[in-house]
């Protein structure tokens, strides 16, 4: 193991200067390290093709269909597929901010992934978010 350069690396992307060590300052700025994954965001589509207000869409990313809902101007992610018979949501409607599945009406919440009248069942949502005119999700 190599000893570390005084001002080295303790983790990835953290530097911290020890010529002005203080114990208890080291041990909050360590604490303030994550160890949990850094999102990954990955272009889906550009702005332009979002769905219009209170419509949903389907499209591909990674080789995985993803329903992109729009409420009131409320962008959301979840999983195309309903759960119930495997309709496809992107080609539903939006009404009273839930997606209706167009083969036989289950309606879902596109920001929790939650089924209005199945609660027990839920779709995995996404995270997503639109900068500089290109919408990014992040799968996970
Ligand atoms: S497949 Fe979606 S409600 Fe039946």
């Amino acid at each position: 193991m190599r000893a570390p350069h005084p001002n080295g690396r303790v983790a990835d992307g953290v530097r911290i200067r020890f010529s002005n060590f203080h114990l208890p300052c080291l041990r909050s700025k360590l604490s303030q390290v994550s160890t949990e994954p850094a999102m990954a965001f990955v272009k889906i589509i550009p702005q332009a093709h979002l769905p219009y207000n209170n419509e949903a869409r389907d499209f591909s990313c990674n080789g995985k269909m993803i329903c992109i809902a729009n409420v009131w101007g409320k962008i959301s992610a979840m999983d195309n597929e309903c759960l119930h018979q495997g309709g496809s949501l992107g080609q539903g409607v939006v009404e009273d901010a839930k997606v209706v599945c167009p083969w036989h009406g289950w309606r879902w919440d596109p920001k929790t992934g939650v089924a209005e009248d199945h609660p027990d069942q839920k779709l995995k949502t996404y995270p997503i978010k639109v900068e500089n005119g290109e919408v990014f999700i992040d799968l996970g």
